[in-house]
């Protein structure tokens, strides 16, 4: 089985990624950004760019479903699931906390988990 290197260092300076009609036309980009793959996204009106795969097991995100939880507008990964905050890449969940008097579902962090790219537009 092939591996993946893992990048641990950011893309540097700035790269063109497309112009602006085309991005917004298109909704979702995929790119390849000095060997690491970026979806750029364009979602009400805002661009967003977050690596291609999952953080978890590589889950292609440009297809998952955007909605918002906890008042955060996400990614929902095809793969499995999770829920991954578009604007900071945070990884949200939703649990119980079994000690609770009552215990109700609410919504955790499980921090800052998917790498996003900032996108400026010129
Ligand atoms: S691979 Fe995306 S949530 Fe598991």
């Amino acid at each position: 089985m092939e591996e993946r290197e893992e990048r641990q260092e950011p893309a540097t300076g700035s790269h063109f990624v497309g112009k602006k009609e085309d991005l917004i036309k298109a909704k979702r980009s995929f790119r390849t950004v000095e060997g690491r793959d970026i979806l750029v996204l364009y979602h009400q009106e805002i661009f967003y760019a977050l690596d291609f795969h999952s953080y978890h097991a590589g889950g292609p995100l440009q297809n998952g479903d955007i909605e918002e939880f906890d008042g955060k507008l996400c990614i929902v990964c095809p793969k499995h699931k999770f829920k991954i905050s578009l604007a900071k890449g945070e990884s949200i969940y939703r649990a119980t906390n079994p000690y609770d008097p009552v215990p109700t579902p609410r919504w955790y962090s499980k921090g800052i988990k998917q790498r996003i790219h900032t996108v400026t537009e010129i």
